[in-house]
C-alpha cells in the first residue's frame, strides 16, 4: 500500500473551491488529470470552475462545511473520494475583547467544526477501499497565533492537533494525512477587513498560491506529513518550538511591534 497515484482517474475533493487557495488546488490537481469535486457556497463560481477545468466530469457541489448534513450531502454525491482536500475557511481580524463572540462561533463553525464533518463524511468510505488522502489546511498561526487572531488561531490549531493525531491513529489503514501550514498567502481571505490591518497582513509580498497547490500534490503523492510555505513558516514553526521568545523576536524582526508587542 503505497501513496495515492495523482494522475487521471483520481478523485479530489476539494471545499473552499470557489477561489484563492481551494481555486489554486482545483487546478493543480485538474493539471494531473484528476477528477475534482468543488465544495463551497457560491454556486456560480463553482459551476464556471468545474467548466474551465482541464478534463471530464469535475462537479460543482455547493455546500456549507458548517453545515453538517450540507457537506455530508455534497461528499455523498461525489461518490469515492481518493484525496480529501478540508480548505474551507473565513478570517475575522480583532481583538478578542472586540470580537462578537457570533464571529468566534463563525471561526469555530467553518474552520474547524468544517474540517471535522467534512472528513467524517468522506473518510468511511476511504476506509473500506483502504486507500486515501486527507489534507487539512491549517496555517502557520495554528502553531504561533497572532494578536487579533486569537480566535483563527485556535481554530488553526485545533485542525493541526486534529491532523497530527489522525496521521498516526490511521497507521496501517491505507489513508494517510497530511498538513498543510501556509504563510501568508495571496488570496481573498481578508478581503472584508484588509484595512484595518496592521501593514505587514497587507503586503503585496504575500506568496503565490499556485506554488502552495503544487507543493500539496506533490505532498499527497509522496505521503509527506506536512506542507510549510512559504519555507520561512517551518523556520518559525522550529523556532517556536524550542523558544517562544526567540520566535516573538524573529517576528518582530521581520514584521514590527504588532505580531509580538510583548518581549
Ligand atoms: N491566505 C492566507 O494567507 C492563508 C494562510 C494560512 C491559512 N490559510 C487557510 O487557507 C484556507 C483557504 O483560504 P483562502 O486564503 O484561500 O481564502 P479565500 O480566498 O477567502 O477562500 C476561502 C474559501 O472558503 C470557502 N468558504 C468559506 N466559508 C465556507 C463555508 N461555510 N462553506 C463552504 N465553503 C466556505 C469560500 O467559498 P464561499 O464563500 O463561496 O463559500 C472560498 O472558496 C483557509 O482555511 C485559510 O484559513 C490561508
Amino acid at each position: 500500500m503505497g501513496p495515492v497515484v495523482v494522475g487521471s482517474g483520481t478523485r479530489v475533493l476539494v471545499t473552499g473551491a470557489s477561489r484563492g487557495i481551494g481555486e489554486s488546488l482545483a487546478w493543480a490537481f485538474a493539471e494531473r488529470g484528476c477528477t475534482l469535486g468543488l465544495v463551497a457556497r457560491s454556486e456560480q463560481e463553482l459551476a464556471a470552475l468545474a467548466a474551465s477545468l482541464p478534463g471530464d466530469g469535475h462537479q460543482a457541489l455547493p455546500a456549507d462545511v458548517g453545515d453538517r448534513e450540507s457537506v455530508g450531502a455534497s461528499v455523498r454525491r461525489f461518490g469515492e473520494v481518493d484525496v480529501l482536500v478540508a480548505n474551507a475557511g473565513i478570517a475575522y481580524y480583532q481583538p478578542f475583547g472586540d470580537l462578537p463572540l457570533e464571529r468566534a462561533e463563525q471561526m469555530t463553525r467553518v474552520n474547524w467544526l468544517g474540517t471535522l464533518y467534512t472528513v467524517d463524511a468522506a473518510l468511511p468510505g476511504m476506509l473500506d477501499r483502504r486507500r486515501g488522502q486527507v489534507v487539512v489546511i491549517s496555517s502557520g498561526a495554528g502553531f504561533r497565533a497572532f494578536p487579533h487572531a486569537s480566535v483563527y488561531g485556535a481554530t488553526k490549531a485545533a485542525q493541526r492537533a486534529f491532523a497530527e493525531a489522525l496521521r498516526h491513529e490511521l497507521c496501517g489503514s491505507g489513508v494517510s494525512v497530511t498538513a498543510v501550514f501556509p504563510g501568508e498567502i495571496r488570496s481573498q481571505l481578508h478581503a472584508h477587513e484588509r484595512d484595518g490591518m496592521p501593514r505587514w497582513y497587507r503586503s503585496e509580498d504575500a506568496a503565490d498560491p499556485d506554488e502552495l497547490a503544487k507543493r500539496v500534490v506533490d505532498a499527497v503523492e509522496h505521503d509527506r506529513r506536512a506542507v510549510h510555505y512559504p519555507p520561512i513558516v517551518r523556520v518559525l514553526r522550529v523556532v517556536h518550538g524550542i523558544s517562544p521568545r526567540a520566535s516573538d523576536a524573529m517576528l518582530r524582526a521581520l514584521r514590527g511591534r504588532s505580531a509580538a508587542p510583548r518581549s
